[in-house]
């Protein structure tokens, strides 16, 4: 394709902050010290200031006192042998809605989740109300959260239905529906091995189709241009055929396996650059195969700010301090590197001189190459061009519980380092499912309901059984920096962040593992949460809750 670039000559995988921080482990731990256990001193502290609290507590009546915090419970009723159940509900939210016990669908998230047999089951409806209004960071309902007692289900029973309670209602924004997405002004190029893109652990199809095309099967306008290591003709033409197959408009090449880590990523630039499609695009834009898009009309609408026409360098940088001291200031890419066309086209330009041996040895922080250094330095040597922060794109470069993250109520314009590994776990792309019925706004919006639930939409429904008395604008420190925590490292992205509330007994959280659109355009929301999870245990180490459980959500379609 282009002058500069022979053809597979690109790779995947640089993530050097993942080799960064491996590098640093192994060095660790061949030290004899390892990264500090979650119990820190910290965490010891807070655990006599929650018993201190938790004396004082005891004085006034708490709503529900039943293993200090969640229920009361009860059981539903067994079906008679004939028993066909409860009509469907219909609300005056013109919707009809189901409150019956599908003992197909609980066995299944009992088995896939590893419940108990018997475990808390709680379904609820919630109603967006479209309004013309700002998206608030927590938006206080007027509402219970639980209308009923929670009721415990056996797997092995079968239970008459339910009449539904009226809906949540819930006030959101105008913000529109993914479908809607224009990515027409964009090229992402993007490099993997195939391997990572086919193991079920690691693949970013289900992403990619959330912001790449409208859900239905059609591009909205964005390009990919994958570049893929280790593969065969085959398996290229196997991950061409995946993508166009949910509607990804995309090109595949094979990565030249000959070039270090490092220059295999500063080539993407030029690889977009040269791309012949580029005339019509004016973003290329550099990420990595576990970069992810949450609100993509967000985003466009962000970058329509920009000036195309001139040069520029936009990203964030990592939001822990250390990395910064470490590496250098510059964009970090997997949180998305944008590159107008006139920035690429000065990287195309000098790509031989940017990608030289001196370079390469420059680039090296004591970590090996850097591909981010190498981007850096190849536009602040040959331009007047500064980086462009915008910090909305996230990194994240966390470590352990990233719940403080998204349940922060913000609306981030990317995401990263989800995939676990040494980072944290999370699934976007069933966090943002909701979207498609309450729009893109509402994903990881808070609501607060009168018996002192939070739903972080997408994320978890926490329960404050002592109530809401901390700063809900703050994040919650449920997360770490890593290798060196100093205390203040994510301070200057984050704001200094409030005390984790784990094993306090003021918290217990349903986490959402998975996430379905309904055929009539509902979705359904599965959060679950686990008796045995060491975070939500009492001053005294007793679990806060005896039993496992599953909250569904269906949020109804807008109206
Ligand atoms: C249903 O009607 C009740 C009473 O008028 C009202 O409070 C509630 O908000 C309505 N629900 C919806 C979803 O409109
Ligand atoms: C999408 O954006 C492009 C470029 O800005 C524009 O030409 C096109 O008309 C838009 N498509 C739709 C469906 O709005």
């Amino acid at each position: 394709m282009g002058a500069t670039i022979p053809r597979h000559r690109l790779f995947s995988m640089r993530n050097t902050l993942v080799r960064a921080l491996i590098l640093a482990i192994a060095m660790f731990t061949i030290g004899g010290i390892f990264l500090p256990p979650d119990v820190d001193v910290r965490a010891a502290i807070l655990k006599t200031a929650a018993s201190a609290r938790e004396a004082m507590t005891l004085q006034t009546p708490i709503s529900r006192p039943e293993s200090a915090g969640w229920g009361p419970g009860g059981e539903p009723v067994e079906q008679d042998a004939d028993g066909e159940g409860a009509e469907p509900t219909i609300s005056n939210s013109s919707h009809v809605m189901t409150c019956g016990y599908d003992m197909e669908r609980l066995r299944r998230w009992q088995e896939l989740y590893g419940l108990e047999e018997t475990f808390e089951y709680t379904k609820r409806y919630v109603q967006s109300s479209r309004q013309d209004i700002p998206r608030k960071s927590v938006t206080h309902l007027d509402q219970d959260f639980l209308a009923d007692a929670v009721k415990v289900v056996d797997v092995n029973r079968q239970y008459q239905a339910e009449t539904c309670p009226e809906p949540l209602v819930a006030p959101v924004t105008m913000s529109p529906f993914p479908a809607t997405a224009n990515a027409s002004d964009f090229m992402f190029g993007v490099s993997t091995t195939y391997k990572r893109f086919v193991d079920i652990r690691t693949s970013p199809i289900n992403e990619w189709t959330y912001w790449l095309t409208d859900g239905k099967g059609n591009s909205n306008g964005g390009k990919l241009v994958l570049l893929l290591l280790d593969a065969t003709d085959d398996e290229l033409e196997d991950a061409y055929s995946k993508l166009a197959k949910v509607g990804i408009d995309v090109d595949v090449y094979r990565s030249d396996p000959n070039l270090i880590m490092a220059v295999r990523y500063l080539a993407l630039a030029p690889r977009l650059y040269n791309h012949p499609e580029r005339v019509n695009k004016k973003w290329l834009v550099v990420c990595d195969d576990d970069t992810f898009f949450p609100s993509f009309n967000a985003l466009a609408d962000r970058f329509a700010q920009y000036n195309h026409e001139m040069p520029m360098y936009i990203g964030t940088f990592s939001e822990d301090v250390n990395n910064i001291q470490r590496h250098g200031s510059q964009a970090f890419g997997g949180a998305g590197v944008f590159l107008s066309v006139p920035m690429a086209a000065i990287i195309a330009e000098r790509f031989e001189s940017c990608s030289s041996d001196n370079k390469i040895r420059e680039s090296d922080t004591g970590w090996g190459p850097q591909g981010d250094i190498m981007l850096r330095m190849c536009i602040y040597d040959n331009s007047e061009v500064r980086l462009t922060l915008l910090n909305e794109l996230w990194q994240l470069d966390l470590f352990g519980d990233p719940s403080g993250f998204y349940e922060s109520g913000i609306r981030p314009l990317s995401l990263h380092h989800y995939r676990g590994g040494i980072w944290h776990i999370a699934h976007p792309w069933h966090y943002t499912k909701v979207a498609h019925a309450c729009g893109e706004d509402c994903s990881l919006q808070r609501f607060q309901t009168a018996d002192d639930f939070i739903i972080s939409n997408g994320y978890s429904i926490a329960y404050y059984p002592r109530g809401i008395d901390f700063d809900l604008d703050q994040f919650e420190a449920t997360f770490r920096p890593a290798p060196d925590d100093k205390g203040y490292n994510l301070d200057f992205m984050m704001g200094p962040q409030r005390p984790p509330l784990r094993k306090s007994g003021r918290k217990i959280a349903w986490e959402l593992l998975e996430a379905n659109v309904n055929e009539d355009g509902s979705v359904s929301q599965v959060y679950v949460s686990k008796r045995n999870d060491g975070r939500w245990t009492n001053g005294d180490g007793s679990p806060m809750n005896n039993r496992d459980g599953i909250i569904e959500l269906v949020w109804l379609p807008a109206e």
